[in-house]
């Protein structure tokens, strides 16, 4: 069976196969990559525990799959189109033949390291290639990566690197990111004063920041590179994988405490990227592909990475900012390299749009044939907006809906096959069951109908589990509704059957396209010593999608309220990120909270929205007068 549909006739059969023989159905798609052994059981399953399982017995290597099974007949096709930060910088070009020999390289360097199939390799890096090169590096040599995105904190990164016990770490010394120099090893350093693990650090250079080199620890990427070479032999066999081996960690946030490490393997995860890259897209052999996304999220692994290099695809990585020197730099992008196809999110484009007209009007956009957008739902001006002005009305948009822990696209159009509406993921994608719940954990059939997103079935880029807490997994995403996947997205099914993702239903926040736990904000707002407690909710925001706006019972040192914000601002930025600070801080003086204790989020969402109007049933509040006061209090930043 092939592995691109080219008809929607083609993608109906297939999603019907795909539900009534899944297995028949995922086996054919399975054959159209390499396998170093053939699987004996296709999937294993039950979502009560939760244990899933797809082609076991198979073994592989996924940089196999990625790299050298293109080198016969496309070795010189660019795997990789890299564009600096800085325009005048010289873009640079991998092919797959180049590709495959830099992450040998990099795999014998992880070696000499004394890195084992299984160890856990932290990877805190900018855009660069190299990027590519340690995460395939790691995929190459069976050793588990985990990215951590540049946002981050140094508080951040030794959590994460302390809960998968990581013992190597991949950085650079700084990062480039639009008029910014960002000190990547300094931050490294902060972290690794928490951390036991780790005994080994690759820095990269990139930004010749100065930077501390710890005798014993910290060794140079050029300097490993080095010694490899003059230990003759360059080639890295491929370790051989079980289909269940954990391929990658990545952390997401949720809706109570830490992150959680979302736990993919080997096999499902590469079919399902591969899978859904090549007929979401569409990819034609010689498209250039450009995804905005970063690798540190799951997009960039799923699709600047493993999906298209899986397929043979030119991916096209830039490591700046979409408005940096000037908000036209994407477009100049799009002509530099004349890009096919372009995968970015809802937030970008409005940022974009915001600039105005004339940093896009002016460019040639001829090269684009398709579009996607990702990572929160996109509204009909910004869907407009990119469909006429970067589409000129004739490239399809895919609007794709899937989560970190899906692995790949779950519900999306495939561009040019399916038919779109603004604001619109459309429908499931072959392999995949959505059902749609309702409070009494019902599912509601028919159309023009809403309820809590579920998945009834699994697919195989579907997460195993959250590293190092089978429970956590099981609790989180399948113990709400039996027998099935919640997404924590509420969802709308339209009178022809179509899917439209209404935002999340639970307490995690959606600003700009990153996922941000409301609690894990407010555990670092109460760290700043005079906070006496914190509420955050989400608020409509023209360009994040949502803004975080953050309700503090504050005992003030100083007599400038500011400066207290200031410090709070600065208290989150430590430990999580710039990304997690709030946009608005109210002082309050109580929180409105039920007998019980529990504070009313739903009564602090609709102040922060402006809606003081409709607060709804608020006699079960232990002092409604409390309400009043913060109502008050928000017309400030009104
Ligand atoms: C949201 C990103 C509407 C959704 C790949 C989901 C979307 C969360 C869309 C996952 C979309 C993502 N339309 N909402 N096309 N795509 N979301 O894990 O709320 O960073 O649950 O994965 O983003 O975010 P994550």
């Amino acid at each position: 069976m092939s592995l691109q549909i080219k008809s929607f006739e083609e993608y109906q059969d297939a999603y019907k196969k795909s539900v009534e023989q899944p297995e028949e159905f995922w086996a054919g798609i399975a054959e159209n990559f390499f396998w170093k052994r053939k699987w004996h059981t296709v999937l294993n399953w039950n979502f009560k525990e939760p244990n899933i399982k797809w082609f076991e017995g198979a073994k592989l290597n996924i940089t196999e799959n990625c790299l050298d099974r293109h080198i016969y007949q496309n070795g010189d096709k660019p795997a990789i189109i890299w564009e600096p930060n800085d325009p005048s910088e010289a873009h640079r070009v991998l092919s797959y033949k180049q590709l495959l020999h830099k992450v040998e390289q990099f795999a014998n360097v992880l070696k000499n390291n004394n890195v084992k199939k299984g160890d856990r390799i932290c990877i805190y890096l900018p855009m660069v290639p190299e990027l590519v090169i340690a995460t395939l590096a790691c995929a190459r040599i069976g050793a588990i990566h985990s990215v951590i995105f540049g946002g981050f904190s140094a508080q951040s990164i030794a959590d994460r690197i302390n809960d998968a016990k990581c013992k190597l770490v991949i950085t650079s010394d700084g990062s480039f990111r639009g008029s910014k120099t960002i000190e990547l090893k300094s931050i490294v350093d902060d972290a690794l004063m928490q951390c036991q693990s780790v005994d080994r650090v690759i820095v990269l250079t990139r930004t010749r920041t100065a930077i501390s080199m710890l005798k014993g620890r910290d060794v140079w990427w050029e300097d490993e590179i080095k010694k490899v070479e003059t230990q003759g032999n360059p080639a890295c066999p491929a370790e051989e994988m079980d289909a269940e081996d954990t391929l990658f960690i990545l952390y997401t946030s949720g809706s109570t405490g830490k992150p959680k490490g979302v736990v993919h393997t080997t096999a499902g995860y590469m079919v399902y990227a591969g899978y859904t890259f090549s007929n979401v897209f569409q990819y034609q052999p010689d498209e250039v592909y450009f995804c905005t996304a970063d690798i540190g999220w799951i997009t960039g692994h799923s699709y600047i990475v493993y999906g298209p290099l899986s397929q043979g695809a030119t991916s096209l990585m830039f490591e700046g900012v979409p408005t940096y020197p000037d908000a036209g730099r994407m477009w100049d992008i799009v002509a530099k390299h004349k890009v096919n196809i372009l995968y970015t999110a809802p937030t970008a484009i409005r940022s974009l749009m915001a600039f105005g007209d004339e940093y896009v009007d002016n460019k040639d956009l001829s090269s684009i044939r398709k579009l996607g957008s990702v990572g929160e739902p996109i509204n009909e001006e910004a869907w407009h907006w990119f469909n006429d002005k970067i589409g000129k009305g004739k490239a399809p948009i895919a609007d794709t809906w899937w989560q970190t822990e899906n692995g790949g696209i779950l519900i999306a159009p495939m561009a040019g096959i399916s038919p779109t509406i603004p604001g619109y993921a459309m429908s499931p994608l072959p392999g995949v069951q959505p059902a749609l719940m309702d409070e009494n954990g019902k599912e509601i059939e028919g159309n023009d109908v809403s309820g809590n997103l579920c998945i009834k079935f699994p697919w195989p880029g579907m997460l195993r589990t959250t590293y190092g807490d089978h429970e956590r997994c099981r609790q989180t995403y399948f113990a709400t509704y039996e027998d099935m996947y919640f997404t924590g997205d509420g969802c709308y099914r339209s009178p022809e059957g179509y899917y439209r993702i209404t935002g999340r239903v639970d307490d995690v926040l959606n600003v700009s396209g990153h996922r941000i736990g409301t609690a894990e904000v407010e555990n670092a707002i109460n760290m700043h010593s005079d906070v006496v407690e914190s509420a955050i909710v989400g608020y409509p925001h023209p360009v994040k999608g949502q803004g975080i706006y953050a309700y503090v019972i504050a005992n003030h040192h100083h007599d400038d309220i500011n400066q207290t914000r200031q410090d709070i601002l600065q208290t989150v930025t430590r430990l999580i990120g710039a990304i997690a600070k709030p946009d608005i801080i109210q002082f309050v003086t109580d929180l409105p909270k039920t007998r019980s204790g529990k504070i009313m989020r739903r009564i602090l969402r609709k102040i922060a929205e402006g809606e003081t109007s409709s607060l709804g049933d608020t006699s079960t509040l232990l002092d409604p007068t409390v309400v009043e006061a913060i109502i008050e209090g928000s017309k400030e930043f009104k």
